[in-house]
């Protein structure tokens, strides 16, 4: 695993210094930012969809059984693997964010108007088809609009675009009668889908990956770098031309399938990243958004007002993330995360279940807010960044769908156990989730190797030139004998 990734660094190295000179020219545009905005607002409504149910529980379709109501909760997760494979759908990133925003507003709208719970678990369907669709596509579309030196800051929008939905969702919630009108939340997320998807004609831009891929020649391709970078010169409008062009062209020659992956050398790292798509769901984060409204009945003061303060230290969380992840080594991350998680489940189980402890009322809501905040430090973001930072640029087209889809799937086992665990075990349903952290600390120790990403600052612009004095004087030091792994611009990837 070690020499792979070893390998792997010098052949990424080597595609950073062929940036190095362009990144100090690029600036932020208007295209840019529109087309960010616009494109992450699919991931926001990710975010609402996962959460739209949990602060409505106790009012929509009343009296609905608890399995049912896991069914609904759930079966948006199983329309997850589904969307993802959308993703290969041979079309310009443009009708693909288009058909994902007509998605989520077909969805909003059944669930939005359903008569009964067949039809909201019908509309939760295609939203989380939407969903794993746009998981599939977001990530790979900013990384190919975005100038080098901000892809690693534009990389990080999915995910904290995704938590603000969640946030969204139980505070408008809260605004909308604390949950009783819940058709109006449901509305408001298929008219979020509405607006956007008027915002995709005039408001984005077609990747220019996908443009010069199909024709080298493409003067829309080209229009379209001068619009995203500002840049004038047809000079420079070339170079990045025939950069864009030679990557494509070396991905396309290489392209692998996920059994060839497996078997290849790189068939280790690429298990691992697996096995930690497993372990994010498995740890039971979306226990808590699917559910803390209802497992904080009778625990909590205000359950509805106890899910907007998980949700809002959510966002604070993956904010303080950004920032550790240009400076801290992802695995030590991974490794405090799922330290800090593994404590936090033994918060919930002394506070809710040890005598002496039960007076601390706020105990079970500040080991749940400690959970998700240890989460967004590092089990959250790190395994959807590891396949484009620590895999061969021809593999991570394969790696990040087959990590969708297991990701995907496992978030559906877990909408659909918890709540049935919580009626017969309570708090104790938080057990296996203590089980599999620790299984993943002890994993994640073995083998996960060091990565030095922060240093690369690919984000930050010190270029090229900072990286190698830092390699030569020998700072960037792995565990001995390790390879040091560095960041691949998704960009060049998807
Ligand atoms: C990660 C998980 C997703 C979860 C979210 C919460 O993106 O993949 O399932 O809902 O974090 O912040």
């Amino acid at each position: 695993l070690l020499d792979a990734d070893k390998e792997l660094s010098l052949s990424q190295q080597r595609s950073l210094s062929q940036r190095s000179d362009d990144e100090e020219r690029e600036v932020i545009t208007g295209t840019l930012i529109c087309s960010v905005l616009i494109s992450s607002t699919l991931q926001f409504l990710v975010g609402f969809s996962t959460s739209a149910l949990n602060p409505i529980q106790p009012y929509c379709f009343q009296g609905t059984p608890q399995a049912l109501w896991a069914l609904a909760v759930s079966l948006y997760a199983l329309g997850g693997p589904f969307g993802t494979m959308l993703g290969r759908l041979k079309l310009g990133s443009k009708p693909k964010i288009m058909l994902c925003y007509v998605l989520f507003f077909i969805g909003g709208i059944l669930q939005c108007l359903a008569p009964t719970v067949k039809i909201l678990i019908l509309g939760r369907l295609i939203s989380g088809i939407a969903s794993g669709f746009s998981t599939a596509i977001v990530p790979v579309y900013l990384g190919e609009i975005s100038p080098p030196n901000l892809r690693g800051a534009i990389g990080t929008v999915t995910q904290f675009a995704c938590v603000v939905g969640i946030l969204f969702s139980s505070v408008a919630a809260y605004g909308l009668k604390e949950g009783r009108e819940w058709r109006v939340l449901l509305g408001v997320g298929a008219a979020v889908a509405g607006l956007g998807g008027m915002g995709v004609k005039g408001g984005i831009v077609e990747s220019p990956r996908y443009l010069l891929g199909r024709n080298h020649k493409s003067r829309i391709g080209r229009r379209v770098i001068k619009e995203l970078r500002g840049i004038r010169t047809d000079e420079e409008v070339e170079k990045e031309v025939s950069y864009i062009v030679a990557a494509d062209e070396s991905i396309r020659k290489k392209e692998v399938s996920v059994r060839q992956l497996l078997a290849g050398e790189h068939g280790g790292t690429f298990l691992f990243v697996i096995t930690l798509h497993v372990a994010q769901q498995f740890c039971g984060i979306n226990a808590v958004f699917y559910y803390s409204t209802y497992f904080f009945a009778g625990v909590v003061e205000d359950p509805l007002v106890g899910s907007i303060i998980v949700a809002a230290v959510n966002v604070l969380a993956t904010w303080a993330a950004l920032v550790l992840m240009d400076r801290c080594k992802r695995r030590d991350l991974v490794i405090v995360s799922a330290g800090g998680m593994l404590i936090a489940v033994g918060g919930i189980l002394a506070f809710t279940s040890l005598q002496a402890l039960k007076v601390y009322k706020n105990g079970p809501l500040i080991s749940v807010v400690a959970f998700v905040a240890f989460f967004e430090i590092g089990m959250g973001p790190i395994p959807w960044l590891l396949p484009g930072e620590i895999l061969p640029p021809e593999s991570v087209k394969v790696a990040v769908e087959a990590c969708c889809q297991v990701n995907w799937f496992c978030n559906f086992i877990i909408g659909l156990t918890f709540p049935i665990m919580q009626e017969n075990i309570g708090y104790m349903s938080f057990a296996p989730f203590g089980f599999v952290l620790l299984l993943t600390l002890i994993y994640t120790c073995w083998a996960m190797p060091e990565t030095e990403e922060g240093l690369v600052l690919a984000a930050s612009g010190e270029g090229m030139e900072a990286l190698m004095m830092k390699m030569g004087s020998g700072s960037m030091g792995g565990r001995e004998g390790g390879g040091e792994i560095t960041r691949v611009h998704s960009g060049e990837v998807g």
